[in-house]
């Protein structure tokens, strides 16, 4: 009587790579309870204990109907014994009291929010709230020296937590592209990540570049940042140069998860005028305000809609503003947006795609299956066959799945 029983007797094999898991699941309630979890480990910097949950997690959400009882699960893999004692806690109170605990900690609050900044890692947060800084408040309040990237997300701090929408991929895609071809026409830009796996909403906007002549894209990144820049696009962006070739990481060394292309961590500034969104935004004292308006205005005070700006600085076509009031909000023509961008040479384009893709558990999982399974060592540059001594080229993701003995899993079946 029980709908689902079957699941017990059906097979799921164990690594999230070897399993369609879309976006939109049966198990929920269960997936976020144990997500929390996860997250709790990862803000603890315990690895292993998130990988575990996050494994747990990624089973439940590629099963094909919703469990409904302890029973269902016998025979599955990746459910570990603390896994296993908080779905059966869900399933039958319908909370788990160790997640109920753990979102209401003061850390964990204080740990989401500090690691919320961008710039900032659970290593930062942690020493920061051991000195009793919960909040991007008492950070601003505090005094310490903050580097580039964390200034910006501090300041922006708001709208960077707010998440992106599919249109507003699209407009920043368009952005790039413009950028792109301005600077070396031919080139082919691919959206990546969570957007390719077809969610709806991210916390970035995630693009990969190449061009078919070999070579053309080196030295890319710079000329498309100079381009955007001039624009008025950037409110911030830190480029890396290619580094795989000077990198020892040949193929008796596993490759680092960390791939080594020149690419571009950066924060736009995307205008909503032609959508008519206007977001509210909380401004604190002192934040800085960017705005087009104040382009306009050239004398040192101003009044917009109620709000007195004081002109704090001028650098080139940007100015800054102090706001004079403690709080307000007040409709604004653009929002800022954060862009990850990664520039690949041809040869290496499938892996790179694959690579970015994700999700970060579907990438773990890939790798874990080319070493434990294969004797194989994956990276977003190359596939190299351990046994037969070789890399393993692949011109699309297609046949990097061949390469690896796995069934080809599409980017909406990566979302483990
Ligand atoms: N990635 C990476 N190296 C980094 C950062 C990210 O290889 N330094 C990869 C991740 O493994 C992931 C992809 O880039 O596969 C996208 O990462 P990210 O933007 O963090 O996550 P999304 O899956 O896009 O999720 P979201 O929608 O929240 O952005
Ligand atoms: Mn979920
Ligand atoms: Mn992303
Ligand atoms: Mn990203």
């Amino acid at each position: 009587e029980k709908p689902g029983l079957e699941l017990a007797v059906v097979s799921v094999p164990s690594y999230a790579c070897q399993r369609h898991t879309p976006l939109l699941h049966h198990n929920t309630t269960l997936t976020d309870a144990l997500s929390i979890l996860a997250e709790n480990a990862e803000l603890s910097e315990n690895e292993g204990r998130g990988v575990a949950f996050r494994r747990a997690a990624a089973l439940l959400k590629s099963l094909p109907q919703e469990v409904r009882g302890a029973e269902q699960l016998r025979g599955l893999p990746c459910l570990g014994e603390h896994s296993l004692r908080v779905i059966k806690e869900v399933l039958e109170d319908g909370v788990s009291h160790e997640v109920e605990t753990t979102t209401h900690s003061e850390q964990f609050k204080a740990m989401k929010a500090l690691t919320g900044i961008f710039g900032v890692g659970a290593k930062t947060a942690d020493r920061w709230f051991r000195e009793g800084i919960h909040t991007p408040s008492d950070l601003q309040r505090s005094g310490h020296t903050l580097n580039r990237a964390q200034q910006a997300g501090l300041q922006y701090y708001d709208e960077l937590n707010l998440p992106v929408t599919k249109a507003e991929a699209v407009a920043i895609g368009q952005i790039v592209e413009r950028a792109v071809h301005a600077v070396l026409p031919g080139a082919e830009i691919t959206l990546i990540g969570g957007f390719r796996r077809g969610k709806q909403t991210g916390h970035d906007v995630d693009f990969l570049i190449t061009h078919p002549d070999e070579g053309r894209e080196e030295g890319l990144m710079p000329k498309v940042v100079s381009w955007l820049e001039a624009q008025g696009f950037l409110l911030y962006q830190k480029t890396t140069g290619n580094s795989y070739l000077e990198s020892k990481e040949g193929p008796a060394r596993p490759a680092s998860n960390m791939d080594r292309f020149e690419r571009c961590f950066s924060i736009f500034r995307l205008s909503t005028d032609n959508e008519g969104t206007e977001i509210q935004t909380g401004l604190r004292s002192r934040r800085g305000l960017r705005s087009r308006r104040g382009l306009r205005s050239r004398r040192g005070l101003r009044s917009r809609r109620g709000m007195t700006l004081v002109v704090v600085g001028d650098h080139a076509q940007k100015v800054s503003w102090v706001l004079g009031h403690s709080q307000c909000s007040g409709p604004r023509s653009w929002r800022a947006v954060r862009v990850d961008l990664v520039v690949s040479p041809y040869s290496q384009f499938a892996f790179a795609l694959l690579g970015w893709t994700g999700s970060k558990l579907f990438e773990r999982e890939l790798r874990r299956w080319a070493v434990h399974e294969k004797a194989m060592t994956l990276s977003s540059h190359a596939l190299y066959d351990r046994k037969r001594t070789q890399y393993l080229r692949a011109s699309s993701e297609e046949e990097i799945f061949t390469h690896l003995g796995l069934e080809y899993i599409p980017p909406c079946d990566r979302n483990a």
